[in-house]
């Protein structure tokens, strides 16, 4: 099988904003107990937090975690995370089932965030809550003193103010399931009033409001529409979510699904322009997809752990998906899909980080270890970084009932003019197949493979565990070259691949300089 590509400097999608390969991390499960945090772990700082979790964070360069949730911060009280912690209240987290013990909060996420190189994106609670509280906490966050919130803070240990400039006016207000769930228009009034009192503290700030919970909720998409139209001048971002399975184990059909990600994203992105038309705007809002994952793994195991809960337990294991090779296909067309849509999605959030639908998992008192998605999450957030470029693809395609025809080749592309360098992400969604690709790149000058990683297996189901974490891990290829300004690759069947190349002057009379070289007359 033959796919071909062109790629040139100068066809290009956008640059793309670093906290496109951001994640979150919610009060649920164990992503917070005993996945960030765990005083008496081995490993503990001294604030309690993982040092050997905050090792592999920093590996990933996560440029942003969104927190404290996801559905728990509909009923979240932020001030219960802040004081001594002997004093901080037990709360019934109504979201989850669990109970709340609050010895993490803002001070000890944010002393987190610094440790692991990473920014804070933080939510405000619209669903039990609103604009009172939401003001509150961010004079509480970021004014620098001379004010009953800020001054607490400053008693509670921390002068300088923190500064986020990123905010989340709720989460997923539209789904029955949320705790102070709002039609579109009784969410759309409140977020509009909500940023209006937030930007009158600092007309800086980046405002992401809700938009649908998924493609498939029925509000969607009049929902994104109502909301816009309350808040279009106030916002500068609409956030996404949807999370992926295959439950009915059919591979090709699983990893099409990135094509229903991309028609989300542009029915999205068509609603933006309408309302951004009906304003009579100048001003551009964009996309915030700051939730995604393979989640369905977990889901029968959740129900039974929750059903057999003897009251509220705190920090149980839930939602722990056990990611398999399947899934790292997954994961490498999702990431491609928002590469190749960096025009309106600015910032996505990987859901979630340590343990909870996570690329990293911990035993409490032991290792912590990468699940079989961390790899493609990690070529494109450390490689990714740069320009997107705009290529032109011609693939053979297979047939999926309700999207059309979808190419075997699912790929994307960075420039960075930088470091000089190129990188391909590749994913053959062929199950028996190798794809011969050839990419014309000639226009980019000498150009020389640097680095060509695969990450393949012959079992689909194959995961990463804690006493086998290398089961699914990248492995070097070596032979890739580039030859008269053509890429040529082999790209095994069901294979995910980062091919990074580097450009190189190279002297356009090599046999002359040789002799010079040599001292020999011609
Ligand atoms: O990430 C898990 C949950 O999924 C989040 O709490 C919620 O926002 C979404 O439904």
């Amino acid at each position: 099988m033959k796919a071909a590509v062109t790629a040139h400097s100068k066809y290009t999608i956008s640059d793309i904003d670093p906290r496109l390969y951001g994640s979150f991390i919610e009060h649920l499960g164990r992503a917070v107990y005993t996945g960030i945090y765990e005083p008496d772990h081995p490993t503990a700082d001294e604030n309690g937090m993982r040092k050997d979790v905050i090792e592999l964070v920093k590996e990933l360069n996560v440029p942003i975690v969104r927190y404290p949730g996801g559905n728990f911060v509909s009923a979240y009280n932020w001030e219960d995370g802040i004081g001594p912690k002997e004093s901080r209240p037990t709360r019934l987290d109504l979201a989850w089932h669990t109970c709340e013990s609050n010895k993490v909060g803002i001070h000890e996420f944010a002393d987190w965030c610094t440790a692991a190189n990473t920014e804070m994106m933080l939510a405000v609670n619209l669903g039990s809550r609103g604009l009172d509280e939401a003001r509150n906490f961010l004079e509480y966050v970021n004014h620098s003193g001379g004010s009953e919130w800020s001054d607490k803070r400053i008693a509670n240990g921390r002068a300088e103010p923190w500064d986020v400039k990123l905010w989340c006016l709720g989460n997923e207000m539209d789904g029955p399931w949320q705790i102070g769930h709002k039609t579109a228009d009784e969410y759309g009034r409140l977020a509009h009033e909500t940023a209006k009192a937030m930007r009158a503290f600092d007309s800086s700030l980046e405002l992401v409001v809700c938009g649908s919970s998924n493609a498939h909720m029925p509000t969607y998409p009049e929902w994104e529409a109502t909301v816009l139209d309350h808040t279009y001048n106030e916002v500068d971002y609409i956030s996404l979510h949807m999370y992926f399975e295959n439950r009915a184990k059919n591979t090709a059909n699983y990893l099409a699904r990135s094509i229903e990600l991309d028609n989300y994203i542009g029915t999205v992105a068509g609603v933006i322009d309408y309302i951004k038309a009906k304003k009579r705007s100048s001003k551009n809002v964009y996309i915030s997809f700051d939730e995604w994952n393979v989640w369905y793994h977990s889901k029968e195991r959740d129900k039974a752990t929750l059903a057999g809960a003897n009251g509220w337990p705190h920090a149980p294991a839930l939602l722990e998906d056990d990611y398999n090779f399947e899934d790292v296909l997954q994961v490498g067309c999702i990431l491609n899909t928002f590469i190749n849509r960096a025009d309106v999605v600015k910032i996505a959030c990987l859901a979630q980080l340590i343990n909870v639908i996570a690329p990293i998992m911990t035993v409490p008192g032991g290792p912590a270890w990468r699940q079989t998605i961390f790899y493609p999450y990690y070529f494109a957030s450390v490689y990714g970084r740069g320009t997107a470029l705009k290529l032109m693809v011609d693939s053979p395609t297979y047939r999926v009932d309700d999207l059309g025809d979808v190419p075997y080749l699912d790929v994307s592309a960075v420039h960075d003019a930088d470091k000089k360098t190129v990188t391909f992400f590749i994913v053959n969604r062929h199950g028996a197949e190798t794809l011969d690709l050839d990419v014309s790149l000639l226009e980019f000058g000498a150009l020389r493979v640097i680095d060509d990683q695969v990450v393949s297996h012959s079992d689909l189901n194959i995961t990463n565990t804690a006493d086998a974490p290398d089961n699914v891990v990248a492995k070097a290829v070596t032979g890739t070259s580039v030859v008269d300004g053509k890429l040529s690759a082999r790209i095994a069947p069901l294979s995910y691949r980062m091919i990074r190349l580097h450009a190189y002057f190279k002297p356009v009379f090599p046999i002359h300089i040789k002799r010079y070289v040599d001292n020999t007359i011609v």
